[in-house]
């Protein structure tokens, strides 16, 4: 894929990007020394682990070994492709990706993502006009006590009831009728006539981080089935991808104490309107791990706060499961139950925010609302009944990588059935030491290993190495890829270890190179020069004694020519001098 984006591109957006920047936007690093360093977000972490180096350009994992440049990063962190992570920092650096004039599938896919962005964007404006048009569209949204700051703020917006009304009051130009119409923003039904499939209906914008509107909700003002529709997905809209609110919750602030997950929009703004300032919600899908990554990315703690209904409870009981394997230590989720039929909107109307506040300050913990759910309908006086619970409980309690939470739960567990025997608790801590213990690394130094090492770590050795000549026809083993990295190097004299990864991301020999990336060669570094060129030298001299190792026996069976005695010569007096 990457061939599609041009090297020197990719290249130059590496160039433009500290990845201590990038990675410090996310999770705060520490200086430490000439690195920095954080707890790993790739695994439960206790101590930093993760490194981060601006001279190389380049992370680092010592517990978990995860690796790579800063386009390796945003593939990892962010959830992204290799092209989404390369759209991603063309973005930050306000660049448009110059795809390679052949190549017409991403370009076009590219291009039709950012007509859509522009689409959407017009479209959203459009209806937002429009509901200063139609009174009952506002009238609506008036009676439901949201406030016009709010309808701005979320750039609410209406649909009129057809096309025409809509066309004729906003003056659509023909040819935006057709883009709309291309892109299927719009359909045309049997008749040939056009229709909005949010015709009627109060239009609820979706943003991205970057306040791109990339699809509508729209809800009826008629009670028309269904009460709400949202935009089916595109190449920009990914449903279990996106928070509704999380854009305007970090115009305000961008890095929340709280997230609190509630079910609709009006939720939302309904709570916004009350000064609660980091509410979202996940456009009524239930919620995804690619939602909880979002949310514990922009904050540490989630408080779900679904409808006081059978819906709202079954939602928050899988929104616990979901989000269980990423909680930890510092990552946690609470939970508000509402009173019977009520939702966010409807409480906050009927108590006002300061007990909604108190609600807030109450929500329970995790641990609460696991056991009050898993308790339900059990009675502790049964055996069965306290099987029963364990098997319930156990495996939603293993899928929890921190320690200390897991240990916790197992006890209160352990508490509350009075049955789970000292044996049994060793047994499980065993088996889930055994599915997380991490594969460390163990690669054998060899000169040759080191060498290539050390030039991964720091491509500017490069320019210490004057020929190469001799070494062409060398038989010694990964001689032809120190060469080839070698090439690469003393080519681009600036490039750092991302760099050169980055480059050769699609090859063959990528992953010896990721290896080696990460390879502890102990080597203290002002030594580093040094050791590079006496390496350099012994695998010379290595050379020069295979060669002659071979004309002598070559010698002894079928003799030498006059250019090779030369040579063998010529090999005798260079090892002599060695
Ligand atoms: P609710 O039915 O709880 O609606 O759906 P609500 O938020 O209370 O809305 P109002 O107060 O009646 O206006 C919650 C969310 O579920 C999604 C929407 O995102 C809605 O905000 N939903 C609901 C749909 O997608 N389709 C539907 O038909 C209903
Ligand atoms: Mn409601």
């Amino acid at each position: 894929m990457s061939g599609k984006i041009p090297k020197y591109f990719i290249n130059d957006l590496l160039f433009r990007t500290n990845i201590v920047d990038l990675i410090n936007t996310r999770i705060k690093l520490k200086k430490n020394g000439k690195n920095y360093q954080t707890n790993c977000p790739f695994h439960n972490d206790k101590t930093p682990s993760f490194t981060v180096s601006y001279e190389k350009q380049f992370y680092y994992c010592f517990g978990c070994n995860k690796h790579g440049n800063a386009i390796d990063f945003l593939i990892n962190y962010e959830n992204l492709n290799f092209v989404e992570s390369i759209e991603e920092l063309s973005l930050i650096h306000g660049l448009s990706i110059p795809f390679e004039k052949n190549i017409i599938s991403e370009k076009n896919n590219y291009f039709k993502k950012q007509k859509l962005y522009l689409l959407t964007k017009k479209m959203s404006e459009l209806y937002q006009k429009n509901i200063m048009f139609t009174s009952s569209a506002y009238d609506y949204l008036t009676h439901r006590g949201i406030s016009r700051n709010m309808m701005q703020f979320f750039c609410i917006g209406f649909a009129s009831f057809t096309w025409d009304l809509f066309y004729q009051k906003l003056n659509i130009k023909k040819e935006f009728e057709t883009e709309l119409l291309n892109y299927q923003l719009i359909s045309i039904n049997q008749s040939n006539k056009i229709y909005d499939p949010f015709q009627g209906r109060i239009i609820f914008p979706i943003h991205d981080k970057y306040g791109r509107t990339i699809g509508f909700g729209g809800r009826t003002i008629q009670n028309i089935f269904p009460k709400y529709i949202n935009s089916t997905e595109t190449n920009i809209f990914y449903k279990g991808k996106q928070i509704y609110g999380l854009y305007q919750v970090k115009k305000k602030n961008s890095k929340p104490k709280y997230l609190l997950v509630v079910e609709g929009y009006i939720d939302v703004i309904m709570l916004t309107q009350n000064k609660i300032n980091y509410v979202v919600s996940s456009l009524g899908t239930s919620i995804t791990k690619e939602h909880v990554k979002i949310l514990f990315r922009n904050t540490d703690t989630v408080i779900y706060c679904y409808d006081g209904d059978d819906a709202g409870r079954n939602a928050a009981w899988r929104a616990l499961k979901i989000t269980l394997p990423y909680i930890s230590d510092k990552k946690t989720i609470k939970f508000i139950i509402l009173p019977e039929n009520e939702d966010p909107d409807s409480i906050i109307k009927k108590e006002g925010a300061k007990n909604f506040q108190l609600r807030i300050q109450n929500a329970l913990t995790m641990s609460k609302f696991f056991f009050k759910n898993i308790l339900k309908g059990i009675n502790l006086s049964s055996n069965d009944d306290k099987f029963y619970l364990s098997v319930r409980a156990l495996p939603l309690i293993n899928c929890i990588s921190s320690d200390t939470i897991r240990i916790y739960l197992r006890q209160i567990l352990a508490r509350i059935i009075g049955i789970l025997d000292d044996y049994q608790f060793e047994k499980f801590l065993y088996q889930q030491k055994q599915k997380n213990k991490i594969l460390q690394y163990k690669i054998k130094q060899t000169p040759m290993r080191t060498l290539i090492g050390l030039l991964v770590q720091n491509p500017n050795l490069a320019y210490l190495v004057t020929s190469t000549k001799q070494l062409k026809n060398s038989k010694i083993k990964g001689i032809p890829i120190f060469l080839e990295i070698l090439k690469t190097c003393s080519e681009n004299i600036s490039f750092n270890t991302g760099q050169l990864l980055e480059f050769y991301r699609n090859s063959k020999i990528i992953n010896i190179l990721k290896t080696l990336s990460i390879f502890d060669h102990m080597i203290v570094e002002d030594k580093i020069q040094n050791v590079f060129l006496d390496l350099l030298k012994s695998i010379y001299k290595k050379d020069l004694e295979q060669r002659q190792e071979h004309l002598i026996a070559k010698e002894r069976t079928n003799g030498l020519t006059i250019h090779e005695k030369k040579e063998i010569w010529s090999i005798n007096k260079k090892l002599k001098n060695s």
